[in-house]
Formats: structure tokens, sequence, C-alpha cells
């Protein structure tokens, strides 16, 4: 009769997994009941420790709705979002601009846009022109790509949070030359969703659980796999300490007052490509 011990229960375990049929789950699977039986031990997990685990994790999911997916938040907050993300550019399918977080204040079904279109109802403050172009990855410029933009108010709020009318958001086509151009206003940083069991965490690790002020985009194209990213504004206090880890160097850009590439001078502008 097998004895069981603290270290051959893993590869017990695996043994027992060894028929899973599909050797991509099987891999996962394997490595995951590795590095968690790695975890209990490194830290001795205790019996009162484990279950307090489990009664985060349940209530991680009790919060979830079709309109809220609080454990897609706890993996942004523990970083592993941005690492599937940073893991994913890696594989240089694409040397493009880098990845960025979808978020969950992305919406369907959001109306296409003319051309210099300002996607925000009600402008507060000043009104920014922000432009620049869609290309492959040998620089050529793609027409008719969908570029797609949502971004919070100037006092950090996205649509939702006011009711179901779309705002600050919009799609645009980029032209012959793979231009795009929109009008918008200075979105702010904001606090993440902090009213379920990922902000109790927040809290008791004593961090601040806000984003540095951002644009989200997605870009796509016939024929090319969608870019999902964001532009974060120079400045920003928390741009070095993200609490989704989003914010990246490459993906800073500057709100300029006099840019002569401006497509529409009198205005302050954003240049991204
Ligand atoms: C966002 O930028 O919209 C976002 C991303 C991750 C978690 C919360 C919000
Ligand atoms: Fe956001």
């Amino acid at each position: 009769m097998l004895k069981y011990t603290s270290e051959n229960i893993t590869d017990v375990v695996i043994d027992q997994m060894a028929t899973t049929t599909d050797p991509r789950v099987r891999e996962v699977m394997a490595a995951l009941v590795r590095h968690l039986h790695d975890f209990a031990r490194e830290v001795n997990l205790t019996p009162a420790e484990w279950i307090q685990g489990i009664e985060f994790l349940t209530k991680v999911g009790h919060k979830c709705t079709p309109l809220r997916q609080e454990f897609i938040l706890l993996s942004d907050t523990l970083g592993l979002s941005a690492l599937v993300n940073l893991l994913h550019d890696k594989t240089a399918i694409e040397e493009a601009t880098q990845t960025s977080l979808l978020g969950p204040f992305f919406r369907e079904n959001v109306p296409m846009m003319p051309p210099g279109a300002q996607i925000t109802k009600q402008p507060q403050g000043d009104q920014i022109v922000m432009f620049g172009h869609v290309s492959d990855k040998q620089g050529k410029p793609l027409a008719g790509a969908k570029v797609s933009v949502w971004q919070t108010s100037e006092d950090g709020r996205y649509d939702v949070e006011f009711g179901e009318a779309i705002d600050m958001r919009g799609v645009f086509e980029t032209d012959a030359k793979g231009n795009y151009l929109l009008k918008t206003t200075k979105p702010l940083g904001y606090y993440i969703p902090l009213d379920g069991p990922v902000g109790d965490m927040i809290r008791a690790q004593q961090r601040h659980g806000m984003r540095p002020a951002h644009i989200h985009f997605l870009i796509s194209a016939p024929g090319y796999r969608e870019l999902v990213t964001a532009l974060y504004l120079k400045g920003d206090q928390h741009l070095e300490d993200d609490v989704v880890f989003g914010a990246a160097g490459d993906l800073v850009a500057e709100i300029k007052d006099a840019d002569p590439n401006n497509p529409l001078p009198g205005h302050k502008s954003i240049q991204f490509d």
C-alpha cells in the first residue's frame, strides 16, 4: 500500500492525471499541481489558512455577474493578466504596439463615428484631438482598420457608472493612409471596483487601488490579429504603480499644446500610432 508523504503526494497526483488525453491540458494541469503543492509546502499552509483561501475564492465567485467579473479583477490585481499579455507579446507573431488590459469597461455595439467626431457628449474641459496611424509591422498603412476607443470622463468615471447611455467611446475607421482622427477630453485615473473581495484584498495589502489616466484602444483589420492596448498620460502620478500593472513606458503619450502634426490646429492633441 502506498504511503503518502508531503513530498511524494505531488508525483502521485500527477501520475494519476497522466491519462489525460489532451497533451496541452495534461501539461498545464501537471504544472498547476506542481506549483500549487510547492506553494503549500513553501508557506507550510495551515488548514485554517487553506479554508480562508477557499472562502475568499467563494466570495470572488459570488461577486461575479454577467456585468461584473471579479475573477478577472483578481487576475488583474495579482499581475497575472499583465503576465499573460507579456507572454503573448513575446511570441512575436507581430512586433506591434505592446498590448494592455481590456478591463471590465469595454462595451459591444458602440456606434461608428465620422473622422474628427467628439466622443464625449458634454465636454467640460479642453477638447483634445487624438490622431495617429495604424500600420502593419512592416510599416504599411492599414486603410479601413477599425479603431475602437473608450475612456473615463474628466472626473474618472466610465459611462456605465452614470447609466445605460453610451458616452466617451466610439469606433473610427482609418482613411486610405491608415490615419485615424477623433476628439476627446482628458480622462482621469480612477479606483478599480473595490466593493468586493478583491477590494478587501487590496485594502489588506495597503495598496491604493488606482489606475493612472488612460485611453483604451481595440484595433482590428481583416486578416490581422486584434490589438487590445491603451495609452497612458504622461505625468500621471500612478504610471509606476498601476494597481493592475497595465501602464508601460512604451504606451505613455503626451498631451501637447501646439503640435505642428495636429490635423486640427487650435486644440491640444495626442498622437498615438
Ligand atoms: C480598466 O482599465 O478599465 C481596468 C482594467 C483592469 C481592472 C479594472 C479596470
Ligand atoms: Fe480603464
